[in-house]
């Protein structure tokens, strides 16, 4: 029976939690810092996701023997190599791994290295020689700054003037500070997107279903950039070669390079793609699962997620069966009026019970219990993804929205297109 600990207090987080309850070989289970959602779960500990001391302390503290961290920043700053001396097994990769997703011209620079479709790209650590680049350009690029951001550091541009003034914004006022001093430009791609996620050993890689998510904060993909409003599983307007090609020609690709590069990478490697007329092209890696993207991959797993996750860490994914179920699954994102920006926090949250039903699930993200030990109040920006399984996407979405009607809290927003058929055929789709 395995000690286990999650990292992470979202909805990916619940939903691993969720994942790794099923397994019979699972003994006791940590969260740090965890939501009200896996405290039903597991022992949540009151331990931030990015202290690495205090992370490093505890696994040591509880007898922990696999950690399985959920966000990108503690990866970037080590807690894997951290775990690791200690003799505990990690699933995420080290530090020099997480730079696949914490420097972007890092990123790109391998693709170029090594032949993975990319975008035309420059990286410049240098403004004076970010704006004549641009100058130089016939359309106007993408300009991302190269350091984590939170999801904030992307911008596509729609003149060159705009492409001037974030190099400004960025690379002048440092207006996201060390992330963005340098800078990527790129290539401005066309075409609908998807999240290929898959678990690699750094030798062997097994892919896991595509899936799609909504960035923007608004139907119709209005509004600022968020950290994800929903998503939904499989990726039903890809065809299989594509699929393929995506599996071999990018994930297989990136895990031969890095072992080349003799970087250790162990964990969840999933690069955000374009289908462009050009075929698949790589818009970013991140070293970890997608928020939402988990919500509606895990509920699909059908094998043991701890014996993966083990085998992932102890580098023993040869020969590992993994299954998926051929069902569908569609997850809506409820968060706090306010969000991306400012919102309030402490609001009850109310129909959490009712809503819960046949082939449906409720992660929490941004939750708490509150000193009753039974109310569940607000707690982040996303607050709860409602997560629903059934044979096809339209069903799979009528049934989540369904069980959304159930729950309210003051300010709420969501999104009434995830998964809609106008917004599927936007992406590529019907
Ligand atoms: P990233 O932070 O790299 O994931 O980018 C965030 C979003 O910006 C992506 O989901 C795309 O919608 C868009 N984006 C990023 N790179 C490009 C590109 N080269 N061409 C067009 N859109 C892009
Ligand atoms: N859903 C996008 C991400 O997790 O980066």
């Amino acid at each position: 029976m395995r000690r286990v600990m999650v990292v992470g207090g979202g909805g990916r987080e619940h939903a691993l939690a969720w994942k790794l309850r099923q397994s019979p070989r699972l003994g006791e289970l940590f969260v740090a810092p965890g939501n009200a959602g896996t405290a039903a779960l597991a022992t949540n500990l009151d331990i931030r996701a990015n202290d690495i001391d205090g992370l490093v302390a505890a696994a040591k503290e509880h007898r922990v023997e696999l950690v399985i961290v959920g966000p990108e920043e503690p990866l970037a700053r080590g807690l894997a190599d951290r775990l690791q001396h200690e003799g505990i097994a990690v699933y995420g990769p080290s530090k020099d791994g997480a730079r696949i997703e914490a420097s972007k011209g890092w990123a790109r620079q391998l693709c170029a290295r090594y032949g993975i479709p990319h975008p035309a790209f420059a990286v410049f650590s240098d403004w004076r020689d970010a704006r004549s680049y641009i100058m130089s350009l016939s359309r106007p690029p993408v300009v991302k700054a190269d350091g984590l951001a939170g999801g904030k550091g992307s911008f596509v541009c729609r003149s060159k003037e705009e492409a001037l003034e974030v190099v400004e914004r960025l690379m002048r006022q440092e207006a996201l500070g060390e992330a963005g001093r340098t800078v990527v430009v790129e290539e401005r791609l066309e075409g609908p997107e998807v999240s290929a996620h898959a678990f690699t050993d750094g030798r062997n890689t097994i892919p896991m279903p595509m899936a799609c998510d909504y960035k923007r904060l608004l139907d119709g993909d209005e509004g600022p950039n968020t950290g994800g409003m929903g998503a939904y599983s499989p990726a039903y307007w890809l065809d299989e070669i594509t699929e393929r090609a995506i599996h071999e020609r990018v994930t297989e690709a990136v895990v031969q390079a890095l072992a080349q590069e003799g970087v250790q990478y162990k964990g969840t490697l999933y690069p955000g793609l374009m289908i462009t007329p050009k075929g698949p092209m790589v818009l970013e890696f991140n070293c970890r699962f997608g928020d939402p993207e988990a919500q509606v991959l895990l509920p699909r797993l059908k094998g043991d997620l701890l014996e993966i996750c083990w085998a992932v860490a102890n580098g023993s994914l040869e020969g590992v069966e993994v299954e998926w179920a051929p069902e569908a699954c569609v997850g809506v994102v409820m968060a706090s009026g306010g969000y991306p920006d400012e919102y309030q926090v402490g609001l009850p949250i109310y129909g959490l019970a009712s809503a819960q039903g046949e082939g449906v699930i409720i992660f929490h993200a941004g939750t708490a219990l509150a000193d009753d030990g039974r109310t569940v109040l607000t707690a982040g920006g996303r607050v709860v993804t409602v997560v629903a399984v059934a044979s096809t996407i339209s069903e799979a979405r009528a049934k989540a929205y369904y069980a959304v009607q159930h729950i309210h809290f003051s300010r709420c927003h969501y999104r009434k297109d995830i998964a809609a058929p106008s917004q599927r055929a936007a992406t590529g789709g019907e």
